[in-house]
């Protein structure tokens, strides 16, 4: 009995390795070098065990070819491929974006499945079309008053809690303001994140951004998650943005408010839509209530953390490095000056050094490490022998590239020069991808920038940052945290300036 025991368990043991192996010839098979896959994990063991960040994995796995154009790879057990060659990433994000629209992370439409950022094909370009207006400079424009009175409360509230304790925890203090900004820019929401109760908000963002196990559901069987009806996301989240919607949608009576945010562009469009279709026989596609959940959620949950990561490295870099510090607050001292201490959008380009300490940061800190597209079908890179097969996902790590010696000199030291402008030129248009690049790059570009230079101006005409004695001079990235985010608390001390 025993023996029949042991030989059956020997058989399903073997049955599955050979199940969870079956593909890792495909690279081999195709002449491509890659790092040797373990069964099951392929070659994401250990960030799909939460040791490790995945944007610490493809970094590493770019560092070892340094000699090829692309290097394959298996994340769980399908195959992808990893872009290092710059000529080639811009065939995929700009010259044939035709060829790679999708990102490849597909889940239910019931389960906010239909927002920009994870919207496929015909969906996603109906979506972008529709919301690209919501981002124009105009209505950027229209949102300053609310920037700006969101960054001057935050001012307040420093100077308020650092009268007790300078030293500060600068993440969790960061995201109070992009939340509210957000939350103000988007809903036409007042919540107190500085003083009020966060809980609600922190719960969702710790449901949002803690990976679950069913982004390596999705990369083992890609597609599965769609068919059997599942979300990435836990429910909670779905419930929390259709209350947000129809709380406001009621509150405003299904007509736009005066306060110009985007939930008044979305009612605007609606509107728009409902008279096109009575004056006229030619259909409309409608937006539906889901739809507008789900770009809810994609414009919070992709607006405010970014955001805040951003502008925490920058603010911990700006406390390693003093000198970088005072150049940046004489620019903004003198920006101020001339305007009569007003921010507006217009005159934000005459801060060129912030826009070079701004990219600096994005540049070692890339929120999003690394790119995703998927082919839409069979296809050979021009002048290459690269091929790739149809639903191949393709990454771009951005980290990798943005920490490549052969870009920028020295690319473990924070230096802003890396963006003065003679530097830039000389450098391949796909060096810097904080942002993506193409028609399907970040959305919220233009807000973000602005959202960041905004409050870095108030903090750094207010505050001096300066190391305290629980600042740490190393960390890692966040294993736990979907983007990048510090695994350490990022201590420093906000010292009120003299003489203001
Ligand atoms: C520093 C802040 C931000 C960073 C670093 C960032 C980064 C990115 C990146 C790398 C992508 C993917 C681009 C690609 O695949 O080529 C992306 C997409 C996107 N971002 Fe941002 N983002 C930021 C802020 C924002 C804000 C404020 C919004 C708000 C509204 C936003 C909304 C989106 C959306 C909706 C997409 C998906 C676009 C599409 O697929 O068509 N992001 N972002
Ligand atoms: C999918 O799941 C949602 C709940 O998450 C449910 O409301 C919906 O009816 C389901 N749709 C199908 C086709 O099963
Ligand atoms: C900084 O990056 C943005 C895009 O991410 C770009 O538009 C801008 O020109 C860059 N500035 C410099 C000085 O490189
Ligand atoms: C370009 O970068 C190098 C190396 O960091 C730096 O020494 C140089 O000053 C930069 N060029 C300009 C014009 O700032």
């Amino acid at each position: 009995m025993a023996l029949i025991e042991s030989v059956a368990f020997a058989v399903v043991i073997g049955a599955l390795y050979f199940y969870f192996t079956r593909t890792f010839n495909y690279w081999k098979a195709r002449n491509v070098q890659g790092p040797k896959p373990v069964p099951f994990f392929g070659n994401i063991f250990e960030s799909a065990l939460r040791y490790v960040h995945p944007g610490i994995i493809t970094k590493r796995v770019y560092d070892s070819y340094p000699t090829e154009k692309v290097v394959g790879m298996f994340r769980m057990t399908t195959p992808c491929l990893l872009i290092r060659d710059l000529d080639i990433v811009k065939h995929v994000l700009i010259k044939d974006f035709d060829s790679f629209v999708d990102r490849g992370i597909e889940f239910s439409d019931e389960g906010l499945g239909t927002n920009l950022f994870h919207a496929n094909g015909e969906t996603w370009r109906k979506l972008r079309s529709r919301f690209t207006p919501m981002f124009t400079n105009q209505k950027l424009k229209n949102m300053m008053h609310l920037i700006n009175d969101r960054a001057d409360k935050f001012i307040d509230y420093i100077s308020e809690i650092t009268l007790k304790n300078p030293e500060q925890d600068i993440y969790p203090l960061v995201k109070k303001y992009t939340m509210s900004t957000m939350a103000a820019c988007f809903f036409g929401l007042d919540i107190d994140t500085l003083r009020g109760d966060t809980q609600t908000v922190m719960r969702i963002d710790k449901a949002i951004f803690t990976p679950t196990f069913a982004i390596e559901f999705d990369m083992m069987y890609p597609g599965l998650l769609k068919k059997m009806n599942m979300s990435l996301f836990p429910k909670d989240i779905k419930k929390f943005f259709k209350n947000l919607v129809e709380t406001i949608m009621t509150q405003r009576n299904g007509v736009p408010s005066t306060r110009k945010d985007f939930m008044d562009l979305i009612l605007e469009y609606k509107n728009k839509n409902a008279l096109a279709t009575i004056n006229s026989d030619a259909k409309v596609e409608e937006l539906t209530n889901g739809e507008i959940e789900a770009q809810a959620f994609a414009f919070y949950a992709a607006g405010y953390d970014t955001s805040a990561s951003t502008l925490c490295f920058m603010l911990y870099q700006l406390a390693l490095e003093p000198e970088i510090q005072d150049r940046l607050r004489n620019e903004i001292d003198t920006y101020l000056h001339r305007h009569g201490d007003q921010i507006e959008l217009d005159t934000l380009n005459e801060l060129p050094y912030l826009d070079q300490v701004l990219n600096e940061t994005l540049r070692m800190y890339p929120i999003d490490d690394t790119l995703l597209r998927k082919a839409q079908h069979h296809y050979k890179f021009p002048g290459t022998n690269v091929e790739v097969s149809q639903g191949q996902i393709l990454l771009i790590p951005a980290l990798g590239i943005h920490h490549d010696e052969k870009y920028y000199p020295k690319p473990e030291i924070f230096n802003p020069e890396n963006f003065a402008r003679e530097n830039v030129t000389g450098r391949h248009p796909c060096s810097f991808l904080p942002f993506g690049l193409g028609p399907r790059n970040c959305i919220g570009i233009r807000f973000a920038q602005t959202q960041i230079r905004v409050c870095a101006i108030r903090l750094l005409s207010k505050f001096r940052i300066e190391v305290s004695k629980n600042t740490v001079r190393s960390f890692c990235f966040d294993p736990y945290r979907i983007n990048i985010a510090p695994n350490k608390k990022l201590y420093v001390n906000f010292c009120p300036r003299m003489n203001l």
